[in-house]
This record gives C-alpha cells, sequence and structure tokens, in this order.
C-alpha cells in the first residue's frame, strides 16, 4: 500500500546519488518503512540475475554472464542476455524513466542507464562507465516525409550520440561488462563507428583499445576519432568481413575482451533506442521502426526490446522491425528472399562504407527480430541512397550515407505498397553528418562517381550516380558588386 511521501521521501528523490547502503540504515531505523511509489535512485539498479542463454532453439544452453563467450560454447550459437525480470507494473516503471529525467544523478542522465531496471546485468554501478549517451531527439521531418509519399515521418537521430553514432548506446553496455569482467584490452572490428566508439568508451575507462580497419575503406570522419582517442589502430589488408575473423580468432584465444555487436551486452544497450523511442512518445507505439542493415546488430536489438516490452507488459502491440541494406551489400535480403536456412554471404559493395557488409554475424537475431515483428527486409540503390540523404540534410538533419537507406527505403516501400500512406513511422538514423564528409562534398558537386574515395566499390558503372538534389559551392571573385550580383540584389 502507498503512503504519502513524506519529508525523506522527498530528500530521497531529490537527491538521487543516495548510497544503497544509508537506505538500509535507514530501513533498519524505521525511518524509511516503504519504497517509493516512484523509485529514482541508483539503489533501484541492482537485484536481477542475469545469464547467458544461446539462442538455438535445439540448445538453449545457459552460461553465467561472466564467462568471457561471444558464442554458445556447445553448438557456436549466437547468446543473448536474459534476467529474471521482476516486473509486475509497467506503468510504475515508465512514470520512473520519467521523472529520472529530473535527476543528475549520471545513471539517469544516460540515455541508456535510465531505463536499468530493462538491462539490468550490472549490480554495481560505480562500474558504469557513461558519456551521457542516447538522449537522442525524434525529428518530424516534413520534407522527408513528403519524398516518400508518407503523411507524416519521424526521424530518431542516433548520429547525435557523444562520438556521433548509435553504436554509443551498445558500447556503455559492452564496455561496462568489460569493467565487470576486469578486463584491461579491448578490440573490434569496424567499418568505422564502432571502433571511434569503442576508442573513446575505452579511452574514458582506462582500458588499451585495438581496432581492426579494413585498409583504405572507412571514412575519415570517423578514422580520425579513433586515432585522436588513442586507439591501436590496425589497418588490415581485405575487406570487413575479414577484419571481423581476424578479430574473433584473437580474442577467443586471448584476454583482449570483443566488444562487436556480436557481444550480446553491446545489444542490451542498443535496446534503449527503442525504449527511449517509445518513452519520448509518451509510449504511443509507432506502427514501424526502419533501421539500416550492416552486421545486422542493431536491428538484432530492436527485435529483442520490442519482444521483451510486449513480454513485459511495457506494449501491447509490436511496431514492424523494417531493415534496409544497400543493394550490392544485402546478404539479408538474399538470404530472406531465397528462404535459405543459411546466411548467403555476398562480397560487398557501397559507398555507404558503415554497412559495406557481406558475412553479417548476427544474421540469425535479426532474421528473429523479423519473425517476432512481422518485419521485413529490402533493398535500395547507391542513387537511392545518396538523394534520400540529399533530402534528409536539406531538411536541416543531415546523416551519414548508410543512415539515408532507411528514407530511400520507405520511399521505394510506398511504392511497391509495402508501407501505407497513413502508417506511423520511425526511421532510425544511424550516424552523423559529419563522419563522411568527402561523400557529400562530392555529390554536391556532381561527382560523387568520379571523385569518391572508394570509387572502385561503385558496381552501378553504367548508371553513374546523378546529384539530383546538388547544391554546389559558388565560386565568386571577393568583390562587393560580384556577390551581389550572385545574390541577386
Ligand atoms: N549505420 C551506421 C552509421 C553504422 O555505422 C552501421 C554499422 C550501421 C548502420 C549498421 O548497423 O551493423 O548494427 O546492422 N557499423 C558497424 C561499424 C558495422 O563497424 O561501425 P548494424
Amino acid at each position: 500500500m502507498l503512503r504519502k511521501p513524506s519529508i525523506l521521501d522527498v530528500a530521497l528523490r531529490q537527491f538521487a546519488l543516495f548510497p544503497q547502503s544509508l537506505c538500509s540504515q535507514l530501513y533498519a531505523l524505521g525511518l524509511y518503512v516503504e519504497p517509493l511509489p516512484v523509485q529514482l535512485n541508483s539503489f533501484t539498479f541492482a537485484g536481477m540475475s542475469a545469464y547467458l542463454q544461446c539462442i538455438e532453439e535445439n540448445c538453449k544452453k545457459r552460461i553465467s554472464a561472466t564467462t568471457k563467450a561471444h558464442v554458445c560454447p556447445d553448438c557456436s550459437g549466437l547468446l543473448d542476455v536474459m534476467y529474471d525480470f521482476q516486473i509486475t507494473d509497467p506503468d510504475k516503471f515508465k512514470q520512473t524513466f520519467q521523472q529520472r529525467r529530473l535527476s543528475n544523478d549520471p545513471l539517469d542522465l544516460s540515455g541508456v542507464w535510465r531505463y536499468r531496471e530493462l538491462l539490468p546485468f550490472c549490480s554495481d554501478p560505480a562500474k558504469v562507465v557513461t558519456m551521457q549517451e542516447g538522449n537522442t531527439p525524434i525529428y518530424e521531418a516534413p520534407h522527408c516525409a513528403e519524398y516518400t509519399g508518407l503523411k507524416k515521418l519521424h526521424l530518431k537521430h542516433q548520429g547525435l550520440n557523444p562520438t556521433g553514432s548509435f553504436k554509443d548506446n551498445g558500447m556503455t553496455a559492452g564496455v561496462t561488462q568489460a569493467r565487470l569482467m576486469n578486463s584491461r584490452m579491448v578490440a573490434c572490428a569496424s567499418t568505422g563507428n564502432t571502433s571511434a566508439s569503442m576508442a573513446a568508451y575505452a579511452a574514458r575507462a582506462g582500458m588499451k583499445a585495438v581496432i581492426f580497419i579494413p585498409d583504405q575503406q572507412i571514412a575519415f570522419g570517423k578514422l580520425s576519432q579513433s586515432l585522436d582517442y588513442g586507439a591501436l589502430t590496425l589497418q588490415l589488408e581485405g575487406d570487413f568481413d575479414e577484419a571481423m575473423k581476424m578479430v574473433k580468432e584473437i580474442t577467443e584465444e586471448s584476454e583482449v575482451y570483443l566488444l562487436n555487436s556480436i557481444n550480446p551486452f553491446r545489444l542490451e544497450g542498443q535496446k534503449t533506442i527503442i525504449i527511449e523511442m517509445l518513452a519520448q512518445r509518451g509510449w504511443k507505439i509507432p506502427d514501424r521502426v526502419v533501421v539500416p542493415g550492416g552486421n545486422l546488430g542493431n536491428s538484432s536489438s530492436f527485435g529483442k526490446a520490442i519482444k521483451e516490452l510486449h513480454d513485459l507488459g511495457f506494449i501491447d502491440k509490436m511496431p514492424m522491425v523494417t531493415i534496409i541494406q544497400a543493394l550490392r551489400a544485402n546478404p539479408l535480403h538474399k538470404t530472406l528472399i531465397d528462404r535459405s536456412a543459411r546466411l548467403i554471404r555476398v562480397e560487398a559493395h557501397t559507398l555507404a562504407t558503415a554497412i559495406k557488409i557481406g558475412n553479417p554475424v548476427s544474421w540469425k537475431k535479426a532474421m528473429r527480430a523479423m519473425e517476432w515483428t512481422r518485419g521485413w527486409c529490402d533493398v535500395v540503390s547507391e542513387q537511392e541512397i545518396a538523394d534520400a540523404k540529399a533530402i534528409i540534410d536539406r531538411d536541416g538533419i543531415g546523416c551519414e550515407p548508410a543512415s539515408a537507406t532507411t528514407v530511400a527505403g520507405i520511399k521505394k516501400l510506398i511504392q511497391t505498397k509495402e508501407i501505407d500512406k497513413e502508417e506511423d513511422v520511425v526511421a532510425v538514423l544511424t550516424g552523423n553528418l559529419l563522419k563522411d564528409p568527402d561523400y557529400t562534398v562530392n555529390y554536391h558537386q556532381n561527382n560523387l562517381y568520379e571523385k569518391a574515395s572508394y570509387k572502385h566499390e561503385l558496381i552501378e558503372r553504367k548508371d553513374k550516380i546523378q546529384s539530383t538534389f546538388a547544391n554546389a559551392p559558388v565560386k565568386v571573385k571577393a568583390r562587393k558588386a560580384e556577390i551581389l550580383k550572385v545574390l541577386g540584389l
């Protein structure tokens, strides 16, 4: 039964950093007799047990959450972090999440740890490595909506994270787990954003970061971040898929802790992209969430978040997860269309280098996400990506090329009538415009094809990319009269 909050309750709410031990003492003294109707404090963090479980139906092996394994030791299946959730009153938690926005507790300031009861694997708040990640806005994008044919479109901009991509939502969780495991060195293969994020979080945690990147295939914005954050940067000959293979082998055989999205703790953090989006919408459930597909970690975590929220009673319907891949980096789409039980790998090619991946590690979890939510996967061409990006940028929002697959995909799926014009759709922009300025400048100068640093990737050779919405810089002499002429004044 709830009672009227006392002065003590109010004080407890205001000082959200109140330590658990002090609360127990207050309990013992009879001064703090009942749980707060709305819990605001760090101590609500502890208490639920986490374990790892193989996702394969015929295995489902359980192992300790502190095992350094990224796949099942029995069958090599992917692992989930699972919990014995103790959530019986979702409305109370929704209220708590909202109240935490008024708190200055470092955990409450994070758009990941604010929702900690939904990813309760860390029982020691002092171990959390956070940079106030998440907290990303949802924008209404009328021009994008018009471009796609939708009545309304909302864009959740994960590119406004501390290191400029959605990876920060996952990395705070992954590096926290690395700290719980007393790891001193962390590693990942990356097309650029994972490595930038891991390098930053490792630096904050005082860990050594080693990144494996495909030589000359990542955007400079991302490479410069990893160098600056102090990561040991290994440029490997070959593509992302080869880098991924190497880092998996090396981390399996050594103390180094793997922080690619095959690490299930990373995906726990990325669940909060969905949770925060729903909280921002007052828990109004969209019909569909659209996300780019590369290594398929994000779509996997979206599926898990939606399923768990549904099972726990936070939501009563599941938004469809729609994954968009680049036309020539389309292993999931190919696998889906061919109804193959095995992944159909491809040699990936796209100027959207973030998603230039032909052998995505989390494909089975992405399949599961689509199955749970009646979702779908489709592909878009280089031309469609380039133009959609220009439209997103023109809306004053901006994103990196891979993120634009979402708007391009929606446009295509409206044309094919897969998406209804009236649908309530949220597209997730995954990376910041400034990650790959080369691409943007070349597009606006109408030479994305000729001058792209990665032009050897372009397969659609006969169909040169047209800069349909180019906004090229105007060369003008530094003379007032000439400038006024250009301005039409
Ligand atoms: N968008 C951006 C901007 C990305 O950086 C990535 C992946 C994706 C989309 C695809 O997400 O892999 O979860 O399906 N980048 C990874 C990296 C692979 O290494 O930075 P996914």
